[in-house]
């Protein structure tokens, strides 16, 4: 069976040839055209004159367009059209697009842009959290604030207190293929768009909108992005809509690609944060009592950031089980690029708040991290558990492999999918949880917490208490280079928050020789979807890998798609390819089962081959059957997440569907004199369930973690005081390169299925990983805090120079 083996991404071969063809690379017609943005050079402001003859007459340009020529929607926002494509008058940050070039070429294109005369009234511009909240600046009316228990009794009443503010930047998402659309006029003004995109739907929707058409009207397609990391949820919306637009009015194809320096001063990034904490906690660093006040910098268009700052909210738990707690989130507007989707959409950010306060609890007492990490764990569930003796209950058990075998070949649920139903929009009947149950902060019941045994398994085999020692010994001996250690878990909750978008669509057609056509609504973006939901469809068939084309998404075969987005992809498009699948074999089986008078039941599909009571034949011979007998070899499929439902203004009920949970043990050193560091050593266990496929699984835990320790360790963001990103280039803007992962680096999967009933029961794996970097951080945290008796309270992200202010710190 396919599912579950290690196989290398469908198109790893094309990759590393250069032969895969993203946006840029399609072939276009004859007289295609470029198109390039008039950027702000002011951050605040409104335009008084603007004007655009130099433009118009650099030789090439073809077309200039302002706020003025859109005939339609002038939005592209993914939420409450506050997003205009070009500037209507006002200046919301600088970079925002004021104009529209459509020239011959691509050069041509951005040279003309920068010819623009534009004279503005320029205000102050509002930067940073500490302006957006002496302005009163902010998204939604005032905070939103979720609690549990009392959480301002419970930290009066407890015997230590401790107070303090973490701070962390935001993160560029760096993708290596940056934005970029193609629009190809159709008959009749209807509109083809290539798009690098997370969200082809979104993207037929806004333009559609701007071009004034139905949605049948165009049609998007995306074979793959070269990364897109939440970075093409939203953000790809500006180019695909400038191209449809231009290509409406100049009946000739168009194309638009940003350079990198233009996709970092244009785009979104990663909503930086401050978190003011205040927690009480007794003599072992239980806590009694936490209050958190999150500031989420969101920028200044509304885009993703309501229900990223929830997920911060939701994600303030992380591993530990609070019985009193009260969490306030405040999401700023400010003069900046309207931050978005970064992977773990505001789950890191929130994690973050916890594992400090954790961490500072441990300094303040005295004791190990890990030791206060794990009084606070979540419960085991009853009969697991350190001690118990069955440390994990599935049938992988104790097998001790690296990759989890495949879970049961049938998954339990057959009918799976109430086809064609249509999304829950009643409001949300939110359930409680049993009495008694150990819940998360937003009154979730937590089931399946299997961080204590796989502490326990990852400070074994990679030595903690062995190395915690030599650490110590290390920074006794060495005054210049201190050393320092870090184990920190992750629990991620995995559905989109957005509950109605927890739904996937697939498109299957067998064809009279035995070859699979697959289709989905989920983009590959490097994550390996592609792969992992056709060794889905390959197993439903019994058939090999190579029967199944993996074609290209296209809102034409599956519509009203969600992104590709909050890790789901595998658990919704696999569950909808499942279905599409099985209906066509129980029609194949069906057939069969009648021509050769055999019980429906006894009709078996492996290795490429159909069995019917004794009869076998190939797959290919069973489709030609039924095509003969005029049986349907096509079939869509649907999936819904079921047991979801949460009220998002109260903070209460199961927004997720499971958790997913990993834990990494980091070993720095860091030198005092420059403040100069390196990972020497991660070992990483992270739970995939049983993995659909183990080595995608694995190369998504490696890149997560390495992007994650990038954020919080060397990728820092600097804006100027006029709102100017001096950072926009990788010249100044740090991302991690092969010599910055770590030296030793062992990355191993749990061996356990997903309680939860998933497409084979694997879990989704995409963005948990990426805050087992916080080990890391906490890592360096430890070597800073050897330098001296204080709390050295290190802001994320820890580069060369915080590492120094914090030994100073440190010291005192
Ligand atoms: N891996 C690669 N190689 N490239 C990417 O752009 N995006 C991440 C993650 N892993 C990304 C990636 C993000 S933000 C998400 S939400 C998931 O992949 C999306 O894909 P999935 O739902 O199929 O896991
Ligand atoms: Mo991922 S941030 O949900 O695209």
């Amino acid at each position: 069976m396919s599912v579950a083996r290690p196989l290398p991404h469908d198109a790893a071969a094309l990759h590393v040839t250069g032969a895969a063809r993203y946006v840029d690379d399609i072939p276009t017609p004859r007289g295609t055209l470029h198109l390039a943005f008039g950027l702000s050079q002011i951050a605040r402001g409104r335009i008084t004159a603007m004007d655009l003859a130099q433009v118009r007459a650099l030789p090439g340009v073809i077309a200039v367009l302002s706020a003025d020529d859109l005939p339609f929607a002038n939005d592209v926002s993914p939420s409450i059209h506050d997003e205009p494509l070009l500037s209507d008058g006002r200046i919301h940050y600088l970079g925002q697009p004021l104009f529209l070039v459509v020239a011959t070429e691509h050069h041509i294109a951005r040279r003309a842009a920068r010819l623009g005369q534009i004279e503005t009234e320029e205000e102050a511009p509002l930067l940073t959290i500490e302006q957006a909240l002496a302005a009163d600046s902010r998204f939604e009316d005032g905070p939103r604030i979720y609690s549990k228990g009392d959480a301002a009794s419970a930290i009066a009443g407890a015997p230590h207190l401790l107070k303090g503010t973490l701070t962390m930047g935001g993160q560029e998402h760096f993708y290596l293929e940056g934005q970029a659309a193609l629009a190809l006029p159709q008959d009749n003004g209807d509109m083809l768009v290539h798009s690098s995109t997370q969200h082809p739907t979104e993207i037929q929707h806004k333009v559609a909108e701007a071009i004034g058409r139905p949605m049948h009207a165009v049609r998007v397609e995306t074979r793959r992005m070269g990364g897109g990391f939440g970075g093409k949820e939203s953000q790809g919306n500006a180019l695909a809509v400038a191209c449809a637009l231009a290509a409406q009015v100049t009946g000739t194809a168009c194309k638009m690609r940003y350079d990198r320096d233009d996709d970092m001063v244009v785009t979104g990034k990663r909503h930086d944060f401050r978190i003011d904490y205040e927690v009480g906690f007794d003599d072992s660093g239980r806590i009694a009592g936490i209050d958190f006040v999150q500031y989420a910098r969101c920028g200044w268009a509304q885009d993703l950031s309501l229900p990223v700052a929830d997920r911060a909210m939701l994600h303030a738990d992380n591993a530990y089980l609070l019985d009193h707690a009260r969490i306030e989130s405040h999401r700023l507007k400010t003069n900046t690029q309207s931050a978005t989707a970064f992977r773990g959409f505001g789950g890191p950010q929130g994690m973050l708040g916890i594992e400090r306060v954790v961490d500072h609890i441990a300094h303040y007492l005295e004791r190990d991290p890990l030791e206060v990490r794990r009084v606070n764990y979540y419960h085991a569930p009853a009969g697991t558990g350190p001690g118990s003796g069955q440390p994990f209950s599935g049938p992988n058990a104790g097998k001790g492999h690296r990759y989890a075998a495949p879970g049961p070949a049938t998954a339990p649920h057959e009918d799976l999918a109430s086809r064609g139903a249509a999304a829950n929009v009643a409001p949300p009947e939110v359930p409680e949880p049993p009495e008694g149950a150990q819940t998360t902060p937003y009154g979730m019941e937590v089931t399946d917490f299997i961080l204590h045994e796989m502490t326990d398994r990852l400070a074994e085999q990679a030595g903690y208490s062995d190395r915690r020692a030599k650490v110590a010994a290390w920074n006794a001996a060495n005054p210049i280079l201190k050393r320092g250690l870090a184990l920190t878990p992750v629990k991620f909750g995995i559905s989109f928050t957005l509950t109605h978008l927890n739904q996937a669509g697939a498109l299957v057609h067998v064809y009279q020789d035995g070859s699979v056509h697959l289709n989905h609504g989920g983009t590959e973006m490097g994550q390996g979807l592609f792969q992992k939901v056709a060794q889905v469809a390959a197993s439903r068939f019994g058939l090999p890998l190579e029967s199944i084309k993996i074609t290209a998404t296209d809102t034409a075969k599956v519509p009203n798609t969600s992104a590709t987005a909050a890790s789901s992809g595998s658990d919704l498009n696999g569950m909808a390819v499942k279905d599409a699948c099985d209906t066509i074999r129980a029609r194949i089986a069906g057939h069969l089962a009648e021509l050769h008078q055999q019980p429906v039941e006894s009709v078996r599909f492996a290795d490429g081959e159909v069995q019917v009571g004794a009869e076998r034949m190939s797959f290919a011979a069973a489709a030609k059957l039924t095509y003969e007998a005029r049986i349907s070899l096509s079939a869509t499929g649907f999936y819904k997440t079921p047991d979801v439902a949460w009220d998002r203004i109260k903070g209460r009920g199961r927004p997720f569907f499971y958790f997913a949970y990993g834990a990494a043990l980091t070993e720095c050193v860091i030198d005092t004199l420059t403040g100069e560091n390196r990972i020497l050593r991660t070992d990483i266990l992270h739970d995939a369930g049983a993995s659909l496929n183990p080595a995608i699984d694995i190369g998504q835990i490696e890149g997560g973690f390495v992007q994650g320790a990038g954020w919080l360790t060397m990728e820092e963001l600097v804006w100027d005081d006029k709102g100017r990103l001096t950072t926009h280039a990788p010249s100044t803007y740090k991302i991690p390169a092969c010599p910055d992962t770590p030296d030793i680096f062992n990355v191993a999967l749990w061996d356990g299925e997903n309680p939860a009933e998933t497409i084979y029961r694997s879990k989704a794996v995409g963005e948990p990983p990426l805050m087992l970097g916080m080990s890391a951080f906490f890592a360096l945290s430890d070597a800073v805090a050897a330098c001296g008796p204080h709390y050295p309270a290190l802001r994320a992200p820890a580069t060369p120079e915080e590492i120094l202010h914090a030994v100073q710190r440190a010291r005192g």
